[in-house]
Protein backbone atom coordinates (compact mmCIF):
# COMPACT_ATOMS: atom_id res chain seq x y z
CA UNK A 1 0.00 0.00 0.00
CA UNK A 2 1.20 3.23 -1.08
CA UNK A 3 2.08 5.15 2.19
CA UNK A 4 1.09 9.42 3.63
CA UNK A 5 4.60 10.28 2.86
CA UNK A 6 6.00 14.04 3.98
CA UNK A 7 8.78 15.36 3.86
CA UNK A 8 10.58 19.05 5.53
CA UNK A 9 13.05 20.74 4.03
CA UNK A 10 16.37 19.72 4.94
CA UNK A 11 17.76 22.20 7.07
CA UNK A 12 21.53 23.69 6.41
CA UNK A 13 24.31 21.92 8.70
CA UNK A 14 25.90 24.87 9.20
CA UNK A 15 23.97 26.89 12.00
CA UNK A 16 22.17 25.65 14.62
CA UNK A 17 18.41 24.83 15.52
CA UNK A 18 16.36 27.71 15.47
CA UNK A 19 12.44 28.26 16.24
CA UNK A 20 12.25 28.34 12.27
CA UNK A 21 13.52 24.62 12.40
CA UNK A 22 11.98 23.78 14.82
CA UNK A 23 8.13 25.09 13.50
CA UNK A 24 8.87 23.66 10.44
CA UNK A 25 9.36 20.02 12.40
CA UNK A 26 6.74 20.51 14.28
CA UNK A 27 4.44 21.53 12.19
CA UNK A 28 5.04 18.51 9.73
CA UNK A 29 4.92 16.09 12.92
CA UNK A 30 1.05 17.61 13.44
CA UNK A 31 0.19 16.30 10.05
CA UNK A 32 1.92 12.98 10.26
CA UNK A 33 0.13 12.46 13.53
CA UNK A 34 -3.07 13.18 12.39
CA UNK A 35 -2.67 10.85 9.02
CA UNK A 36 -1.97 8.22 11.74
CA UNK A 37 -5.16 8.37 13.74
CA UNK A 38 -6.65 8.75 10.45
CA UNK A 39 -5.37 5.27 9.92
CA UNK A 40 -3.07 6.00 7.31
CA UNK A 41 0.33 4.33 6.66
CA UNK A 42 2.88 7.22 7.09
CA UNK A 43 6.14 7.72 6.31
CA UNK A 44 7.58 11.39 7.51
CA UNK A 45 11.46 12.25 6.85
CA UNK A 46 13.53 15.06 7.84
CA UNK A 47 17.19 15.83 7.53
CA UNK A 48 20.41 17.45 6.88
CA UNK A 49 21.66 19.47 3.89
CA UNK A 50 25.27 19.13 4.32
CA UNK A 51 27.06 20.40 0.68
CA UNK A 52 27.55 23.88 -0.33
CA UNK A 53 29.59 26.67 0.09
CA UNK A 54 28.18 27.97 3.00
CA UNK A 55 29.71 24.27 5.23
CA UNK A 56 32.90 25.00 3.60
CA UNK A 57 33.30 28.43 4.42
CA UNK A 58 32.05 27.53 7.92
CA UNK A 59 34.14 24.57 8.88
CA UNK A 60 37.27 26.36 7.58
CA UNK A 61 36.71 29.56 9.29
CA UNK A 62 36.58 27.19 12.55
CA UNK A 63 39.67 25.47 11.17
CA UNK A 64 37.80 21.79 11.17
CA UNK A 65 36.84 19.68 8.19
CA UNK A 66 33.70 20.07 6.64
CA UNK A 67 32.57 16.58 8.02
CA UNK A 68 33.07 17.05 11.56
CA UNK A 69 30.74 20.15 11.22
CA UNK A 70 28.25 17.86 9.64
CA UNK A 71 28.12 15.36 12.54
CA UNK A 72 28.01 18.49 14.65
CA UNK A 73 24.79 19.82 13.29
CA UNK A 74 23.69 16.37 13.02
CA UNK A 75 23.70 15.44 16.55
CA UNK A 76 21.94 18.90 17.66
CA UNK A 77 19.40 18.66 14.99
CA UNK A 78 18.62 15.09 15.87
CA UNK A 79 18.61 16.33 19.30
CA UNK A 80 15.96 19.16 18.69
CA UNK A 81 13.78 16.33 16.87
CA UNK A 82 14.28 13.86 19.91
CA UNK A 83 13.42 16.98 22.42
CA UNK A 84 10.49 18.01 20.45
CA UNK A 85 9.50 14.56 20.13
CA UNK A 86 8.89 14.96 16.29
CA UNK A 87 7.73 11.14 15.14
CA UNK A 88 9.97 10.98 12.15
CA UNK A 89 10.55 7.62 10.55
CA UNK A 90 13.85 8.83 8.63
CA UNK A 91 16.36 11.11 9.11
CA UNK A 92 18.71 12.09 5.61
CA UNK A 93 21.98 13.41 5.77
CA UNK A 94 23.49 14.41 1.89
CA UNK A 95 26.71 12.62 3.04
CA UNK A 96 25.37 9.42 2.98
CA UNK A 97 26.19 7.38 -0.07
CA UNK A 98 22.53 6.30 -0.87
CA UNK A 99 22.30 9.96 -1.11
CA UNK A 100 25.16 11.01 -3.62
CA UNK A 101 24.56 7.78 -5.84
CA UNK A 102 21.10 9.09 -6.63
CA UNK A 103 22.37 12.24 -7.15
CA UNK A 104 24.93 11.20 -9.58
CA UNK A 105 22.43 8.47 -11.21
CA UNK A 106 20.14 11.41 -12.25
CA UNK A 107 22.41 13.93 -13.23
CA UNK A 108 24.00 10.57 -15.85
CA UNK A 109 20.73 9.75 -16.64
CA UNK A 110 19.73 14.04 -17.43
CA UNK A 111 23.69 14.08 -19.08
CA UNK A 112 23.05 10.83 -21.17
CA UNK A 113 19.89 12.69 -22.78
CA UNK A 114 21.40 15.74 -23.53
CA UNK A 115 19.35 17.63 -20.87
CA UNK A 116 22.56 19.14 -19.70
CA UNK A 117 25.37 20.80 -21.49
CA UNK A 118 28.89 22.73 -20.30
CA UNK A 119 29.03 26.57 -20.88
CA UNK A 120 30.76 29.62 -19.90
CA UNK A 121 28.86 31.46 -17.69
CA UNK A 122 29.36 35.41 -15.85
CA UNK A 123 27.05 35.63 -13.40
CA UNK A 124 26.59 37.05 -9.67
CA UNK A 125 26.45 35.04 -6.80
CA UNK A 126 25.36 35.24 -3.14
CA UNK A 127 26.79 32.15 -0.98
CA UNK A 128 23.88 33.10 1.30
CA UNK A 129 21.39 31.77 -0.73
CA UNK A 130 23.72 29.46 -2.43
CA UNK A 131 22.06 30.98 -5.97
CA UNK A 132 22.94 33.19 -9.22
CA UNK A 133 21.10 36.32 -9.22
CA UNK A 134 19.69 37.78 -11.40
CA UNK A 135 19.53 41.43 -13.02
CA UNK A 136 16.20 42.19 -11.45
CA UNK A 137 16.79 41.21 -8.36
CA UNK A 138 18.79 44.48 -8.14
CA UNK A 139 17.84 47.09 -5.94
CA UNK A 140 16.33 50.26 -7.73
CA UNK A 141 19.92 52.03 -6.95
CA UNK A 142 22.07 49.09 -8.35
CA UNK A 143 22.67 47.41 -5.54
CA UNK A 144 22.21 43.61 -4.32
CA UNK A 145 19.46 43.46 -1.52
CA UNK A 146 20.75 43.01 2.11
CA UNK A 147 19.20 39.21 2.25
CA UNK A 148 21.67 38.46 -0.40
CA UNK A 149 24.77 38.65 1.85
CA UNK A 150 28.20 39.27 0.08
CA UNK A 151 27.31 39.07 -3.77
CA UNK A 152 30.33 38.25 -6.25
CA UNK A 153 30.81 38.44 -10.23
CA UNK A 154 31.70 34.86 -11.29
CA UNK A 155 33.26 33.65 -14.73
CA UNK A 156 33.86 29.84 -15.35
CA UNK A 157 32.89 26.98 -17.52
CA UNK A 158 29.82 25.02 -15.91
CA UNK A 159 27.06 22.34 -16.73
CA UNK A 160 23.93 23.32 -17.07
CA UNK A 161 20.55 21.79 -16.89
CA UNK A 162 18.40 22.92 -19.49
CA UNK A 163 15.75 24.78 -17.27
CA UNK A 164 14.45 27.16 -19.61
CA UNK A 165 12.84 24.18 -21.94
CA UNK A 166 10.28 23.09 -19.10
CA UNK A 167 8.72 26.87 -18.57
CA UNK A 168 5.57 26.59 -20.15
CA UNK A 169 5.13 22.89 -19.20
CA UNK A 170 5.58 23.79 -15.99
CA UNK A 171 3.05 27.00 -16.04
CA UNK A 172 0.38 24.81 -17.78
CA UNK A 173 1.02 22.33 -15.04
CA UNK A 174 0.31 24.96 -12.22
CA UNK A 175 -2.66 26.04 -14.27
CA UNK A 176 -3.87 22.45 -14.35
CA UNK A 177 -3.33 21.62 -10.89
CA UNK A 178 -4.24 25.07 -9.15
CA UNK A 179 -4.16 23.47 -5.60
CA UNK A 180 -0.54 22.33 -6.01
CA UNK A 181 0.65 24.46 -3.94
CA UNK A 182 -0.45 25.37 -0.77
CA UNK A 183 -1.93 28.35 -0.02
CA UNK A 184 -2.93 29.13 -2.83
CA UNK A 185 -1.67 32.84 -3.13
CA UNK A 186 1.79 31.47 -3.10
CA UNK A 187 0.96 29.45 -6.21
CA UNK A 188 0.08 33.11 -8.09
CA UNK A 189 3.35 34.01 -6.75
CA UNK A 190 5.45 30.98 -9.03
CA UNK A 191 3.27 32.01 -11.92
CA UNK A 192 3.85 35.51 -11.75
CA UNK A 193 7.65 34.57 -11.33
CA UNK A 194 7.59 32.75 -14.55
CA UNK A 195 5.81 35.30 -16.46
CA UNK A 196 9.75 35.93 -16.96
CA UNK A 197 11.82 33.60 -19.52
CA UNK A 198 14.14 31.40 -16.66
CA UNK A 199 17.39 30.81 -17.26
CA UNK A 200 19.07 27.26 -17.94
CA UNK A 201 20.23 25.96 -14.02
CA UNK A 202 24.03 26.09 -13.53
CA UNK A 203 23.94 22.83 -11.83
CA UNK A 204 28.34 22.68 -11.26
CA UNK A 205 30.41 24.09 -9.46
CA UNK A 206 34.20 24.09 -10.15
CA UNK A 207 36.32 21.98 -7.47
CA UNK A 208 38.69 24.38 -6.84
CA UNK A 209 36.07 26.85 -5.89
CA UNK A 210 34.15 24.37 -4.08
CA UNK A 211 35.29 21.18 -3.00
CA UNK A 212 32.30 19.81 -0.57
CA UNK A 213 30.35 18.80 -2.92
CA UNK A 214 28.95 15.48 -4.82
CA UNK A 215 31.40 15.07 -7.94
CA UNK A 216 29.78 14.69 -11.21
CA UNK A 217 29.89 11.45 -12.41
CA UNK A 218 30.61 12.73 -16.00
CA UNK A 219 33.52 15.14 -15.11
CA UNK A 220 35.09 14.86 -11.83
CA UNK A 221 36.35 18.31 -12.35
CA UNK A 222 32.95 19.54 -11.04
CA UNK A 223 30.45 18.55 -7.75
CA UNK A 224 27.28 19.40 -7.74
CA UNK A 225 25.22 22.69 -7.05
CA UNK A 226 24.07 22.52 -3.42
CA UNK A 227 20.52 22.97 -4.31
CA UNK A 228 20.07 20.41 -6.96
CA UNK A 229 21.84 18.05 -4.45
CA UNK A 230 19.52 18.46 -1.99
CA UNK A 231 16.39 18.54 -4.12
CA UNK A 232 17.39 14.98 -4.33
CA UNK A 233 16.92 13.98 -0.87
CA UNK A 234 12.97 13.52 -1.32
CA UNK A 235 13.75 10.88 -3.62
CA UNK A 236 16.86 9.30 -2.15
CA UNK A 237 15.46 8.49 1.09
CA UNK A 238 13.09 6.39 -0.14
CA UNK A 239 14.62 4.11 -2.49
CA UNK A 240 14.55 5.84 -6.04
CA UNK A 241 15.61 3.52 -8.56
CA UNK A 242 14.47 0.64 -6.50
CA UNK A 243 10.95 -1.66 -6.75
CA UNK A 244 9.67 0.20 -3.04
CA UNK A 245 10.12 3.41 -4.14
CA UNK A 246 6.51 3.12 -5.00
CA UNK A 247 5.38 2.57 -2.13
CA UNK A 248 6.35 6.36 -0.94
CA UNK A 249 6.77 8.44 -3.97
CA UNK A 250 5.17 10.50 -5.37
CA UNK A 251 5.00 12.31 -1.96
CA UNK A 252 2.10 13.65 -0.53
CA UNK A 253 3.82 16.80 0.93
CA UNK A 254 6.70 18.85 1.20
CA UNK A 255 6.63 21.11 3.72
CA UNK A 256 8.93 24.13 3.40
CA UNK A 257 8.97 27.42 4.24
CA UNK A 258 8.27 30.37 1.82
CA UNK A 259 11.50 31.77 1.39
CA UNK A 260 12.64 28.36 -0.57
CA UNK A 261 9.38 27.86 -2.80
CA UNK A 262 10.83 30.37 -5.47
CA UNK A 263 12.59 29.22 -7.49
CA UNK A 264 13.89 25.74 -5.44
CA UNK A 265 10.55 23.97 -5.03
CA UNK A 266 8.22 24.82 -7.23
CA UNK A 267 10.36 25.31 -10.05
CA UNK A 268 13.65 23.79 -10.29
CA UNK A 269 12.05 20.52 -8.27
CA UNK A 270 9.53 20.07 -10.84
CA UNK A 271 11.20 20.41 -13.55
CA UNK A 272 14.28 18.21 -12.29
CA UNK A 273 11.57 15.61 -11.44
CA UNK A 274 9.80 16.25 -14.95
CA UNK A 275 12.84 16.12 -16.99
CA UNK A 276 14.04 13.07 -14.89
CA UNK A 277 10.39 10.85 -15.95
CA UNK A 278 9.80 11.25 -12.29
CA UNK A 279 5.96 11.99 -11.14
CA UNK A 280 5.78 15.30 -8.99
CA UNK A 281 5.00 15.25 -5.69
CA UNK A 282 1.02 15.32 -4.94
CA UNK A 283 1.51 19.15 -2.81
CA UNK A 284 3.59 21.82 -1.35
CA UNK A 285 3.14 23.60 1.66
CA UNK A 286 4.73 27.05 2.04
CA UNK A 287 4.30 28.02 5.63
CA UNK A 288 5.05 31.31 6.87
CA UNK A 289 7.99 32.89 9.05
CA UNK A 290 8.20 33.62 12.83
CA UNK A 291 9.33 37.16 13.17
CA UNK A 292 10.57 39.19 15.98
CA UNK A 293 9.32 42.88 16.34
CA UNK A 294 8.99 42.30 12.40
CA UNK A 295 12.61 41.04 11.85
CA UNK A 296 12.85 37.48 10.42
CA UNK A 297 14.47 35.33 13.10
CA UNK A 298 17.43 33.73 11.36
CA UNK A 299 20.27 32.11 12.48
CA UNK A 300 22.25 35.63 12.53
CA UNK A 301 19.60 37.49 14.48
CA UNK A 302 20.95 37.26 18.11
CA UNK A 303 17.20 37.16 20.26
CA UNK A 304 17.61 37.55 24.06
CA UNK A 305 15.52 34.78 24.79
CA UNK A 306 15.85 32.02 22.48
CA UNK A 307 12.69 30.41 21.97
CA UNK A 308 14.08 26.37 21.99
CA UNK A 309 15.19 27.45 25.79
CA UNK A 310 11.28 27.03 25.98
CA UNK A 311 11.17 23.48 25.09
CA UNK A 312 13.71 22.40 28.00
CA UNK A 313 11.79 24.83 30.70
CA UNK A 314 8.01 23.88 29.92
CA UNK A 315 8.31 20.84 27.80
CA UNK A 316 7.77 19.84 24.23
CA UNK A 317 4.02 19.80 24.58
CA UNK A 318 3.79 23.65 25.44
CA UNK A 319 5.89 24.56 23.03
CA UNK A 320 3.98 22.65 20.56
CA UNK A 321 0.58 23.88 21.62
CA UNK A 322 2.00 27.33 20.95
CA UNK A 323 3.72 27.50 17.85
CA UNK A 324 0.54 25.19 16.57
CA UNK A 325 -2.17 28.14 18.22
CA UNK A 326 -0.24 30.98 17.32
CA UNK A 327 0.63 30.10 13.18
CA UNK A 328 -2.05 30.56 11.05
CA UNK A 329 -0.04 28.00 8.53
CA UNK A 330 0.93 29.88 5.19
CA UNK A 331 1.05 33.64 7.09
CA UNK A 332 3.86 34.96 9.23
CA UNK A 333 3.58 35.16 13.13
CA UNK A 334 5.40 37.14 15.73
CA UNK A 335 7.36 35.43 18.81
CA UNK A 336 7.14 36.91 22.16
CA UNK A 337 7.71 35.26 25.54
CA UNK A 338 4.92 37.16 26.71
CA UNK A 339 2.68 35.54 24.43
CA UNK A 340 4.29 32.00 24.98
CA UNK A 341 3.65 32.91 28.98
CA UNK A 342 0.29 33.85 28.60
CA UNK A 343 -0.89 30.92 26.57
CA UNK A 344 0.71 28.70 28.62
CA UNK A 345 -1.00 29.85 31.33
CA UNK A 346 -4.48 30.42 30.17
CA UNK A 347 -5.00 27.42 27.91
CA UNK A 348 -2.70 24.82 29.43
CA UNK A 349 -2.56 25.64 32.68
CA UNK A 350 -5.95 26.94 33.55
CA UNK A 351 -8.43 25.79 31.24
CA UNK A 352 -6.89 21.91 30.42
CA UNK A 353 -4.66 21.58 33.61
CA UNK A 354 -7.00 22.19 35.80
CA UNK A 355 -10.04 20.77 34.22
CA UNK A 356 -7.89 17.27 34.29
CA UNK A 357 -6.53 17.56 38.17
CA UNK A 358 -10.58 18.70 39.37
CA UNK A 359 -11.83 15.67 37.67
CA UNK A 360 -9.31 13.29 38.92
CA UNK A 361 -9.54 14.56 42.36
CA UNK A 362 -13.09 14.35 42.52
CA UNK A 363 -13.23 11.03 41.28
CA UNK A 364 -10.68 9.90 44.03
CA UNK A 365 -12.52 11.56 46.45
CA UNK A 366 -15.81 10.81 45.82
CA UNK A 367 -16.19 7.35 43.67
CA UNK A 368 -13.41 5.91 45.08
CA UNK A 369 -11.28 6.34 42.36
CA UNK A 370 -13.19 4.48 39.95
CA UNK A 371 -14.59 6.40 37.01
CA UNK A 372 -18.70 6.18 37.82
CA UNK A 373 -21.19 5.22 35.25
CA UNK A 374 -23.38 8.71 33.46
CA UNK A 375 -27.19 6.95 34.55
CA UNK A 376 -28.76 10.39 34.09
CA UNK A 377 -29.15 13.05 30.87
CA UNK A 378 -29.90 16.47 31.38
CA UNK A 379 -30.11 19.44 29.42
CA UNK A 380 -26.19 20.39 30.48
CA UNK A 381 -25.16 16.48 29.94
CA UNK A 382 -27.05 16.99 26.08
CA UNK A 383 -25.54 20.42 25.45
CA UNK A 384 -21.88 19.28 26.21
CA UNK A 385 -22.79 16.09 23.74
CA UNK A 386 -24.16 18.03 21.13
CA UNK A 387 -20.98 20.73 21.22
CA UNK A 388 -18.79 17.72 21.62
CA UNK A 389 -20.10 17.07 17.95
CA UNK A 390 -19.87 20.29 16.15
CA UNK A 391 -16.68 20.19 18.02
CA UNK A 392 -15.32 16.75 16.48
CA UNK A 393 -16.82 16.94 12.74
CA UNK A 394 -15.61 20.82 13.16
CA UNK A 395 -11.83 19.88 13.83
CA UNK A 396 -11.90 17.36 11.29
CA UNK A 397 -12.58 20.04 8.53
CA UNK A 398 -10.04 22.32 9.86
CA UNK A 399 -7.27 19.69 9.91
CA UNK A 400 -8.25 18.75 6.06
CA UNK A 401 -7.82 22.69 5.75
CA UNK A 402 -4.81 22.78 7.38
CA UNK A 403 -6.30 25.50 10.32
CA UNK A 404 -4.58 23.75 13.05
CA UNK A 405 -4.87 26.98 15.14
CA UNK A 406 -8.38 27.14 14.57
CA UNK A 407 -8.74 23.04 15.02
CA UNK A 408 -6.94 24.11 18.88
CA UNK A 409 -8.92 27.01 18.94
CA UNK A 410 -12.14 24.83 18.81
CA UNK A 411 -11.00 22.06 21.05
CA UNK A 412 -9.99 24.47 23.84
CA UNK A 413 -13.54 26.16 23.35
CA UNK A 414 -14.93 22.60 24.14
CA UNK A 415 -12.54 21.97 27.16
CA UNK A 416 -13.62 25.20 28.57
CA UNK A 417 -17.12 23.99 28.29
CA UNK A 418 -16.55 20.92 30.69
CA UNK A 419 -15.27 23.28 33.04
CA UNK A 420 -18.76 25.74 33.06
CA UNK A 421 -20.10 21.57 32.60
CA UNK A 422 -18.91 21.36 36.37
CA UNK A 423 -19.40 24.69 37.62
CA UNK A 424 -22.98 23.99 36.55
CA UNK A 425 -23.17 20.39 38.32
CA UNK A 426 -21.14 21.18 41.10
CA UNK A 427 -20.47 17.96 42.26
CA UNK A 428 -18.70 19.25 44.80
CA UNK A 429 -21.70 20.90 46.58
CA UNK A 430 -23.79 16.93 46.44
CA UNK A 431 -21.46 14.76 47.03
CA UNK A 432 -22.13 14.58 50.97
CA UNK A 433 -25.76 14.10 50.28
CA UNK A 434 -27.34 11.15 50.94
CA UNK A 435 -29.91 11.50 48.33
CA UNK A 436 -29.73 9.09 45.44
CA UNK A 437 -30.88 11.11 43.00
CA UNK A 438 -27.67 13.63 44.42
CA UNK A 439 -25.58 10.87 44.42
CA UNK A 440 -26.83 10.07 40.16
CA UNK A 441 -25.94 13.54 39.37
CA UNK A 442 -22.37 13.52 41.51
CA UNK A 443 -21.39 10.10 39.56
CA UNK A 444 -22.77 11.55 36.04
CA UNK A 445 -21.45 14.95 36.53
CA UNK A 446 -17.90 12.94 37.27
CA UNK A 447 -18.23 10.36 34.63
CA UNK A 448 -18.97 13.57 32.06
CA UNK A 449 -16.10 15.68 32.90
CA UNK A 450 -13.65 12.58 32.37
CA UNK A 451 -15.39 11.51 29.41
CA UNK A 452 -15.13 15.00 27.95
CA UNK A 453 -11.24 14.84 29.10
CA UNK A 454 -10.85 11.66 27.37
CA UNK A 455 -11.88 13.06 24.14
CA UNK A 456 -10.41 16.36 24.25
CA UNK A 457 -6.72 14.95 24.71
CA UNK A 458 -7.73 12.88 22.02
CA UNK A 459 -8.17 15.34 19.67
CA UNK A 460 -5.09 17.02 20.66
CA UNK A 461 -2.82 14.06 20.20
CA UNK A 462 -1.07 14.86 17.29
CA UNK A 463 0.17 18.28 18.91
CA UNK A 464 0.62 17.28 22.02
CA UNK A 465 1.05 13.61 21.96
CA UNK A 466 3.24 13.15 25.56
CA UNK A 467 0.17 15.13 27.14
CA UNK A 468 -2.46 12.96 25.59
CA UNK A 469 -0.70 9.75 26.89
CA UNK A 470 -0.29 10.91 30.41
CA UNK A 471 -3.81 12.03 30.61
CA UNK A 472 -5.05 8.83 29.28
CA UNK A 473 -2.85 6.93 31.47
CA UNK A 474 -4.48 8.77 34.79
CA UNK A 475 -7.82 7.98 33.28
CA UNK A 476 -6.66 4.18 33.69
CA UNK A 477 -6.85 3.69 29.87
CA UNK A 478 -3.54 3.01 27.22
CA UNK A 479 -4.00 5.60 24.98
CA UNK A 480 -5.13 7.18 21.86
CA UNK A 481 -4.32 5.21 18.55
CA UNK A 482 -7.57 5.76 15.88
CA UNK A 483 -9.75 8.82 15.84
CA UNK A 484 -12.22 6.42 13.72
CA UNK A 485 -12.66 4.82 17.35
CA UNK A 486 -11.18 7.55 20.20
CA UNK A 487 -13.42 10.24 18.95
CA UNK A 488 -17.06 8.58 19.50
CA UNK A 489 -18.74 10.04 23.10
CA UNK A 490 -19.40 6.57 24.97
CA UNK A 491 -18.66 4.70 28.28
CA UNK A 492 -15.42 3.56 27.65
CA UNK A 493 -13.82 5.19 30.81
CA UNK A 494 -16.86 3.45 32.82
CA UNK A 495 -15.35 1.68 35.98
CA UNK A 496 -11.48 2.38 34.80
CA UNK A 497 -9.06 2.73 37.86
CA UNK A 498 -7.48 6.44 37.84
CA UNK A 499 -4.54 7.24 39.48
CA UNK A 500 -3.68 10.36 41.57
CA UNK A 501 -4.32 14.24 40.11
CA UNK A 502 -1.20 15.33 38.78
CA UNK A 503 0.30 18.82 37.60
CA UNK A 504 0.07 18.67 34.20
CA UNK A 505 1.53 22.41 33.77
CA UNK A 506 3.49 23.64 36.71
CA UNK A 507 3.59 27.35 37.25
CA UNK A 508 6.85 28.54 35.64
CA UNK A 509 9.99 28.53 38.09
CA UNK A 510 12.73 30.04 36.55
CA UNK A 511 13.49 33.68 35.24
CA UNK A 512 11.59 33.03 32.36
CA UNK A 513 8.16 33.55 34.33
CA UNK A 514 9.64 36.84 35.69
CA UNK A 515 7.81 39.25 33.02
O1 LIG B 1 16.77 26.59 3.27
N1 LIG B 1 10.39 30.90 10.48
O2 LIG B 1 17.80 25.42 4.98
P1 LIG B 1 17.57 26.43 6.19
C1 LIG B 1 9.89 29.82 9.87
N2 LIG B 1 18.89 23.77 3.26
N3 LIG B 1 10.63 28.98 9.12
C2 LIG B 1 11.92 29.25 8.96
C3 LIG B 1 12.53 30.37 9.58
C4 LIG B 1 11.69 31.21 10.38
N4 LIG B 1 12.14 32.28 11.01
N5 LIG B 1 13.84 30.35 9.24
C5 LIG B 1 14.04 29.27 8.45
C6 LIG B 1 17.43 25.66 3.66
N6 LIG B 1 12.88 28.60 8.28
C7 LIG B 1 17.85 24.56 2.71
C8 LIG B 1 16.63 23.72 2.38
S1 LIG B 1 15.42 21.66 1.14
C9 LIG B 1 15.79 20.57 -0.09
C10 LIG B 1 16.88 22.59 1.40
C11 LIG B 1 12.68 27.39 7.48
O3 LIG B 1 18.26 25.77 7.35
C12 LIG B 1 13.02 27.61 6.02
O4 LIG B 1 11.96 28.25 5.38
O5 LIG B 1 17.95 27.80 5.84
C13 LIG B 1 13.25 26.20 5.55
O6 LIG B 1 12.05 25.59 5.15
C14 LIG B 1 13.82 25.50 6.79
O7 LIG B 1 13.58 26.38 7.89
C15 LIG B 1 15.29 25.21 6.68
O8 LIG B 1 15.99 26.41 6.43
MG1 LIG C 1 17.51 29.78 5.22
Amino acid sequence: MKKFYITTAIDYANGKPHLGHAYEKVLTDVIARSRRMMGEEVHFLTGLDEHGQKVQQTARNRGIEPIELCDEAARDFQALCRDLEISNDDFIRTTEDRHKRVVRQILQKLYDEGQIYKAEYTGHYSTRVEQFLRERDRNEDGEWPDEYGEVVEITESNYFFKLGAYQDWLIGFLNDNPDFIFPRFRQKQVLEFLKDPINDLCISRPVERLAWGIPLPFDEEYVTYVWFDALVNYISAVGYGEERFEDYWPADFHVIGKDILVPPHAVYWPIMLKAAGVPLPRAILAHGWWLKSGQKMAKSTGNIVDPLDLIGEFGPDAFRYFVTREMNVGQDSNFSLDLFLSRYNSDLANDLGNLVSRTLNMIGRYCDGTVPGASIEGEPESELRALWEETRTGSAELYAEMQFHAALDKTFAFIRAINRYAEQRSPWKLAKSADPEDRRIVETALATMAEGVRLSVALLKPVMPGTADRVCGLLGMTGVREWEKDLTWSAVLEENRTAPSEILFPRPKSELSGS
